[in-house]
């Protein structure tokens, strides 16, 4: 940042300063103040671990940087940022700072605020000044301020570097950057909508016929910015004699007819350029503090400790970054860029992980990597199973046996170290059947043929010493058969059977002391599915896609189904009652008109017959957040009725806010059950924020509906109670549900009053 008025008086620059606060205060969205339930201690583990010592220093345990040089540091924090404004920054770091200098680490909602709580916290330990200055402060910006900041923020064309103030928007840093409520608590990120890259940037850069100064090439070099001393209209970047003259050097270069100086890019070799292009995008954004490449770079002695996996066995490979040598001819172009902007990972066992940089930052990088490593080809010759010819079919099962084999516990057992099919052996190593969609075949052979010329500290064993196959009973012992059958069988996938020696593997999540909350498709919760499990073994199921409430059950939580690319969906661990899944709050019209159902889509109807629904149903999600014991809340709005819903266990006898009077006569049935540990109720607390009064209908159940009171009804073994009377429940009815037989659906009119009414329900599992 240069400096904007550095000819101006000691006294003035104050002034201008403490004006600009003002203004760019005042213009800045105000920050939730929620409270951050997030613990010092998991951030200062996760600080320590994930990668941001790589480029910050560690601290020790009184909060002191240990590492003093090459490094950005952070003692400055609690003076700089609240907490709030630093998990937000943590969490996404691209929306502040574009530049992606400051990479995204993947992190979570509630890792960023344990960070940001670490970081915050220990700083204030060591210095009581900085304690003081962390309090919230009673700054108010004052309107005169104000307009004169206003009037400096566009005197120094702030904006021409930084973006409009108090605008959203990736290209903004001042002012705030984050106006839409981002309170999705993205627990397993990546596994819905593809994270914002910072992709849609540098809107803010001025125009060229808005230039707000002349072209380079056509400035003196004694002027402006270059002057020898700082002037009245232009910024000061406090340039050494070598930088400046540097600078001159390229402007004047720029210039037409200008004298291309020696060394200048065009008189460079096309491949030199591309070296020099690549190093300086590995140094600018410190891959080289993670990654070899060559033989630059790589993990700091000082630091080497910080990188850690629980694959012990594995070696230093399971804990050190890979190498980035010849990474360009190792990955499939798709892999590349899949891990450099999409987060993709496939190495489970390593803590440390993959930094994100945004795509704008590294758009060039997987180009410039293939350009510049090169390798022979090698083309395995793959059979085609469904060829018409017998022996093309004979050779298609005989590779795919003996690769199946070559894999397997019987012989070269590869599966005893590598995951795979998404299946764990007991070391957790590298998913072996991804291998054709990641690498190239030509390095995939290279490195199997002698692992340890590519890695020296490989625990992988050789298996084809001097080219010679270790298991001469498969193929008969010829390497490169062996090799394509390896290949062969691993582009089978999932088509294919499991080596010997891949184990099922439990997929049950389980919920020990807290509540657990699990995104991913399911055939009980729809494609945006949300399970939650609490500790008392009750569970539910909620869909995100259309805010209804659709499953329960109690025991354990969810079986996952890990798919190939991460992303999983899950299942009931027990017998779930379900029920619709379609929109639960509309405007119905009248009693007649039909609940609006989700389309279906089946055999006869395989294009979305709605593709607009639940949305043009007034129906929008808006995430949800974790309270201090890991409860969600959901957010989402009927029109324009604002909801938040939660579910939580009601372990006491007697409920106090309980629904109804006939609760207290159950419970006294009920206190046999009460001694076990499970529980069997969840109230859900309905809460509604509208402008107006207004009546929408709320369908919190379908089935075979039994009506056992004015306020209860059944379901199979499920009791649920809601209010009557007196509540904003102005209306129950029953309605048959047509064509299903047997089957009824709830409906509950709401009178919702303007501004904030609650609803309270409570859902009992009987024996
Ligand atoms: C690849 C290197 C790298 C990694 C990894 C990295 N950072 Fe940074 N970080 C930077 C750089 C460089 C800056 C300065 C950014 C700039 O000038 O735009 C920065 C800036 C910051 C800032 C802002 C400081 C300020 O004064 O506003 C914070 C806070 C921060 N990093 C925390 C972290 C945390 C926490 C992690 C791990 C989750 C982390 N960083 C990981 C390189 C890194
Ligand atoms: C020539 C481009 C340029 C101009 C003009 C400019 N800035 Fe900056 N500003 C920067 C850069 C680059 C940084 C980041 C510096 C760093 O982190 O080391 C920065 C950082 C800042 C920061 C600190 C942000 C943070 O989160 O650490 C503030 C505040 C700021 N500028 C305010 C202003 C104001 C107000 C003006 C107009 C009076 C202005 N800037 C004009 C380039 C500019
Ligand atoms: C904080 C340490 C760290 C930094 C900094 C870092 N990386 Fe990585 N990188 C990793 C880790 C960890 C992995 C392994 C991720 C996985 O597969 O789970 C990885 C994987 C990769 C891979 C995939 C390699 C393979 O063989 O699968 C590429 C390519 C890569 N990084 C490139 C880069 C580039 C380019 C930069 C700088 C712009 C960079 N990395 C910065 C830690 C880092
Ligand atoms: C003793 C354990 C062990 C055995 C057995 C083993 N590997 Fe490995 N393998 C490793 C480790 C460790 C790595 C490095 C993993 C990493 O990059 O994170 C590795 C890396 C690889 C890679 C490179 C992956 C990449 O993207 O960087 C391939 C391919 C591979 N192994 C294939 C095989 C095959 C095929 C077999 C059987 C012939 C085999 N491995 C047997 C431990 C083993």
């Amino acid at each position: 940042m240069p400096s904007l008025w550095a000819s101006e008086p000691a006294a003035r620059r104050a002034e201008i300063a403490e004006a600009l606060v003002h203004f760019l205060v005042a213009s800045s969205p105000a920050l939730k103040s929620e409270p951050v339930a997030a613990k010092a201690e998991v951030g200062r583990e996760l600080f320590h671990s994930i990668g941001c010592i790589a480029c910050h220093s560690p601290r020790d345990e009184k909060g002191r940087e240990t590492i003093t040089t090459g490094v950005v540091h952070l003692d400055h924090l609690a003076r700089k940022y609240p907490l709030q404004a630093l998990a937000r920054f943590l969490h996404q770091p691209q929306q502040i700072r574009p530049a992606g200098r400051m990479p995204d680490l993947k992190l979570t909602d509630a890792e960023s605020a344990a960070i940001a709580r670490y970081l915050i916290e220990t700083a204030v330990a060591t210095d009581e000044e900085d304690a003081k200055l962390n309090e919230p402060s009673a700054f108010t910006p004052q309107a005169d301020r104000i307009a004169e900041g206003r009037r400096l923020f566009e005197q120094y064309h702030c904006a021409a570097c930084h973006g409009p103030a108090g605008n959203p928007g990736p290209a903004n840093h001042l002012g705030g950057t984050d106006n839409q409520q981002r309170t999705e608590t993205s627990t397993s990120r990546n596994q819905e909508e593809p994270r914002p890259t910072s992709a849609a940037t540098s809107s803010a850069k001025p125009k060229a016929d808005q230039r707000l100064a002349p072209p380079l090439a056509e400035s003196r070099v004694d002027q402006g910015c270059l002057a020898a001393a700082p002037t009245h209209s232009v910024p000061w970047f406090d340039l050494g004699a070598t930088q400046r003259q540097a600078i001159v050097t390229a402007i004047e270069a720029s210039r037409p007819g200008g004298s291309k100086p020696a060394g200048a890019q065009q008189a460079m070799e096309p491949k030199s350029i591309q070296q020099q292009q690549l190093a300086r995008t590995l140094t600018a954004f410190n891959c080289l503090a993670c990654h070899v490449r060559e033989e630059f770079g790589g993990v700091a002695e000082e630091r080497n400790s910080y990188f850690q996996s629980p694959a012990k066995n594995l070696g230093d490979d399971a804990r050190i970054p890979p190498p980035l040598t010849l990474v360009g001819a190792k990955l499939q172009p798709v892999w590349l860029k899949k891990v450099l902007f999409d987060g993709e990972s496939v190495r489970p066992h390593m803590i440390t992980r993959m930094p994100q940089y945004g795509e704008t930052n590294l758009r060039h990088l997987p180009e410039l990597l293939a350009d510049l490593d090169q390798l022979p080809e090698w083309t395995p010759s793959l059979p085609n199973h469904e060829s018409r010819d017998e022996p093309e079919r004979n050779r298609a099962r005989d590779l795919r046996d003996a690769g199946r084999k070559l894999l397997g516990n019987t012989s070269l057992n590869c599966v005893n170290c590598h995951n795979y099919n998404g299946k764990t052996p007991q070391n957790n190593g590298l998913e072996l059947m991804t291998t054709p969609q990641r690498l190239k075949p030509a390095w995939f052979r290279q490195f199997l043929l002698s692992p340890n010329t590519v890695r020296p500290r490989i625990i992988m064993p050789v298996a084809w010493p001097g080219g010679q196959a270790v298991d001469q009973s498969v193929l008969k012992g010829d390497t490169d058969q062996q090799l394509e059958a390896i290949w062969y069988f691993l582009t089978l996938g999932r088509s294919a059977p499991d080596p010997a020696g891949v184990q099922p593997q439990d997929s049950k999540l389980m919920v020990t002391d807290t509540t657990r909350t699990y995104r991913g498709r399911s055939g009980v919760a729809g494609y945006r599915g949300i399970a939650v499990g609490f500790p008392e073994q009750l569970n539910y199921a909620f869909n995100a896609e259309t805010g209804a409430l659709s499953a329960i059950w109690r025991g354990d939580f969810v079986r996952v189904d890990r798919g190939g690319q991460g992303s999983g969906g899950f299942n009931p661990a027990a017998r779930p009652l379900t029920w619709a899944q379609d929109v639960a709050f509309y405007r119905l019209p009248d009693d007649q008109t039909p609940w609006p159902l989700r389309p279906v889509m089946n055999k006869d109807q395989r294009v979305n017959p709605d593709p607009l629904y639940p949305k043009n149903r007034g129906y929008q999600f808006g995430g949800y957040y974790l309270d201090d014991q890991s409860i969600p809340t959901f957010l989402y709005q009927s029109a324009d009725v604002k909801i938040e819903d939660k579910l939580s266990v009601l372990k006491d006898t007697k409920p106090s806010g309980s629904p109804n009077k006939n609760t207290e006569d159950r419970a006294a049935e009920r206190t046999e059950n009460d001694a076990r540990e499970m529980a069997n109720q969840l109230q859900r607390v309905i809460t509604f924020n509208s402008s107006a009064e207004q009546t929408i209908w709320f369908r919190p159940l379908t089935g075979k509906i039994e009506e056992t009171s004015a306020h209860q009804v059944r379901l199979g073994e499920m009791q649920l109670t809601h209010p009557v009377e007196k509540s904003l429940v102005t209306r129950r009815l029953l309605r048959a549900l047509e064509n299903e037989d047997g089957q009824r659906e709830l409906l509950l009119q709401l009178k919702v009053p303007a501004g904030q009414s609650q609803l309270t329900l409570l859902y009992e599992l009987l024996k």
